[in-house]
């Protein structure tokens, strides 16, 4: 496997050779991709959410142009998209770039003297696997503009208008988790983020020769996704709505205690008692972890994240067969201290905490099992926390 300086080489290379090598000093950038570690459909809840930046990024590679006009190049689909910084559309064939587009469209809208640049980008974030691709290329997209643009923009604000370029450019309606991660993230850290508040705090992950974060891919992708996510977000608000008639503080799913919930959880619906249910005590999973981390417990850590999975799984319903079967041959395997799906769900990775000398058993036994019971071949990601969205020097 090339690693990161390495494949920044390769980006620039091929940036020159695109676009004309010129006198052009060349800017690189790169977003990381994130897996959750707990705290599951949350963060449009104002809840908790406890993500990590990994080891895979989108790199990206640019110059100023000294016209209006950006000029994109993606390296892994061999695929260009211009377009002039007067009007920015979407893009209906190359749509990998209405990322960047969105981006761009909400610095200008800021004021922000967004320039004219060439640009070329490659990631090793799997597509479409839950482990944000997008949200990593809307990152290194901003952050590019601000170093070629060469203004001010706190990372924070870059991560916020990131998800409303997700939600209004291109469509999707995400929560703010996965823009903050790869913004944010740091090596060797969780990020514990108060998706209200946006007040974050790294919290130190157990060094890495003890265990591995393992990434298992189900190769599943449902279309299903978008529709499910927004069927789950305004169940949430329904809920909220009934809940406020007795508990008149509570604006979000994160205001109800687990105590006032036992107590009003009849007034609801069945169903958008469960998905409630999984919210509020998601939360406090989420904070019971932490404490789990700090105070180096990482089997409490394994039973949090399990008890996670089998909440996602019964009560908000975002899992599937695969998942399932994944998640349980990995509970089965000695080392393991925890696994659970992760992301919005029907399909999709599992994030694991394993043993690092059991990783090769780990991988070889939830394969075996997975692959026959499914007939689907899956792929593992054994990753380390990483920084978050930052400049490269070459
Ligand atoms: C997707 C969204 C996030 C978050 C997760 C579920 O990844 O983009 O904002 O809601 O699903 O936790």
């Amino acid at each position: 496997m090339v690693n990161m300086l390495e494949r920044a080489e390769l980006v620039r290379d091929q940036l020159q050779e695109v676009f004309g090598d010129g006198d052009h000093s060349v800017e690189i950038v790169k977003a990381p991709g994130r897996v959750n570690l707990i705290g599951e459909h949350t963060d449009y809840n104002d809840g908790f959410v406890l993500p990590v930046a990994v080891d895979r990024e989108i790199i990206m590679a640019a110059w100023p142009r000294n016209d209006d006009e950006v000029h994109l190049y993606a390296i892994d689909m061999d695929e260009e998209s211009s377009f002039s910084l007067e009007r920015i559309e979407r893009d209906t064939q190359a749509s990998w770039s209405n990322y960047i587009r969105g981006v761009l469209l909400e610095l200008q809208e800021r004021g922000l003297p967004v320039r004219g640049m060439n640009a070329a980008f490659s990631g090793d974030v799997p597509l479409a696997a839950g482990m944000s691709s997008s949200a990593a290329l809307e990152m290194a997209s901003g952050l590019m503009a601000k170093v070629i643009g060469q203004f001010q923009i706190d990372m924070v604000e870059l991560v916020k208008l990131a998800q409303q370029a997700e939600n209004t450019f291109v469509g999707v309606n995400c929560g703010i988790m996965d823009q903050f991660i790869s913004g944010l993230g740091r090596k060797g850290h969780a990020l514990f983020l108060d998706c209200r508040s946006l007040e974050y705090e790294l919290v130190p992950l157990p060094p890495t020769n003890e265990y591995k974060i393992v990434i298992a891919n189900t190769m599943v992708k449902r279309g299903l996704v978008d529709s499910a996510y927004n069927e789950r977000r305004s169940q949430c608000e329904a809920g909220v709505e009934i809940l406020q008639k007795y508990l008149p503080q509570v604006t979000a799913l994160r205001d109800v205690s687990l105590a006032d919930f036992a107590e009003h959880k009849d007034k609801l619906p069945t169903v958008v008692a469960k998905r409630c249910e999984h919210v509020i005590t998601e939360n406090q999973r989420v904070l019971d972890s932490i404490k789990a981390l700090k105070a180096n417990d990482i089997e409490e850590f394994g039973r949090l994240m399990k008890a996670s999975h089998e909440s996602l799984r019964d009560l908000y319903e975002v899992s599937c067969e695969e998942l399932d079967i994944m998640t349980e041959a990995a509970w089965g395997v000695p080392g393991t201290y925890g696994a659970r799906m992760t992301g919005a769900g029907f399909g999709g990775c599992t994030v694991n905490l394993v043993k690092a000398d059991v990783v090769d058993h780990f991988t070889a036994h939830v394969k075996q099992v997975y692959a026959g019971k499914t007939g689907l071949n899956p792929e593992f990601y054994v990753c380390e926390a990483d920084d978050g969205a930052k400049r490269i020097e070459l």
